[in-house]
């Protein structure tokens, strides 16, 4: 069987915690990294704009031995008239995963449908599973295990939020959502006690031109984060509308670790490949520095 990561709800709980085992390894190997994908390509194809994630799986690729090819969906045939299962069959003549960043999920789940290479979702307007895996990484790096963690989500009911609410009941933390779309809470009770406080932009990627006035309650301000738990984390996926979700002071702030964040998205991306490449006979290196 192919291995896809297109959702987390998808993988089974055992897979995801020794992705998440072997992202922390390969972060302790950094500086000499495994050469476990020699001779492997991965085709990365955007639809929409990207630094980290872009950065993550091309340096990713190319620490581990490995190439990558940059396509945007707009230069391609599929735009046209070619069709999801021909494109499908033509990536795995070409390449040996193909990572995909596009509004439409379901071109991501039609290509799965017809690719005998793994197929990874970089972000579509549903969900960003490499995202939480690198913020789930961070947390557990700067906190321990992520079982019985409070997570509250403060902003926009978006993709990445809906991406915890996959990750919640798999990774056994508690999550509390204040949105004004889903709100089950208020942000100060969502905050109360929580590990960690997470918000991403108000106006996703295609929502250019949104109102963003009934957000303005649930802005993470300094005032907010005194009201979690002692040491709470500030974490946001990038990229951040400074004085929008969150204000400046709270990004200056000892809890903000929005730039390992970042950095964790490289060392989960080499996690998430390796995984999705062992079918293609990569042996995980699993030595400890
Ligand atoms: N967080 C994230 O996916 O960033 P990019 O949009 O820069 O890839
Ligand atoms: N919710 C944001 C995430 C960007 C990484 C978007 O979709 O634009």
């Amino acid at each position: 069987m192919t291995r896809h990561f297109i959702d987390l709800e998808d993988i089974s709980r055992d897979t995801l915690h020794a992705i998440l085992k072997n992202a922390h390894d390969l972060k302790r190997q950094k500086f000499s990294p495994p050469q476990i994908f020699d001779g492997l390509s991965l085709a990365m194809i955007f639809d929409k704009k990207s630094t980290r994630t872009r950065l993550s799986f091309e340096v990713a690729m190319k620490q581990l031995g490995g190439h990558t090819t940059v396509m945007t969906l707009d230069d391609m045939q599929i735009s046209g008239a070619e069709s999801i299962e021909d494109t499908a069959h033509i990536l795995s003549r070409f390449v040996d995963g193909v990572m995909i960043r596009a509004s439409r999920h379901d071109l991501l789940t039609g290509l799965a449908q017809y690719s005998t290479i793994p197929v990874i979702n970089g972000l579509t307007d549903h969900s960003h599973p490499c995202q939480i895996m690198a913020d789930l990484m961070t947390i557990e790096e700067k906190r321990g295990s992520i079982a019985g963690k409070k997570i509250a989500w403060l902003g926009d009911y978006n993709n990445v939020a809906h991406t915890y609410v996959q990750a919640a009941p798999i990774f056994g933390f508690e999550l509390a959502i204040a949105t004004p779309q889903k709100s089950t809470h208020s942000p100060a009770e969502a905050v109360k006690d929580a590990d960690a406080v997470v918000t991403d932009t108000w106006v996703s990627m295609g929502q250019e031109g949104k109102d963003i006035e009934k957000f303005w309650p649930y802005q993470v301000t300094s005032e907010l984060m005194s009201k979690a738990k002692p040491g709470a984390l500030f974490m946001h996926c990038m990229p951040i509308h400074r004085g929008e979700e969150v204000t400046e002071d709270v990004l200056k702030s000892p809890a903000c670790v929005i730039y390992d964040e970042a950095e964790n998205r490289l060392h989960a991306q080499k996690a998430i490949l390796a995984w999705c490449f062992e079918q293609s006979g990569v042996t995980l290196n699993r030595r400890t520095p």
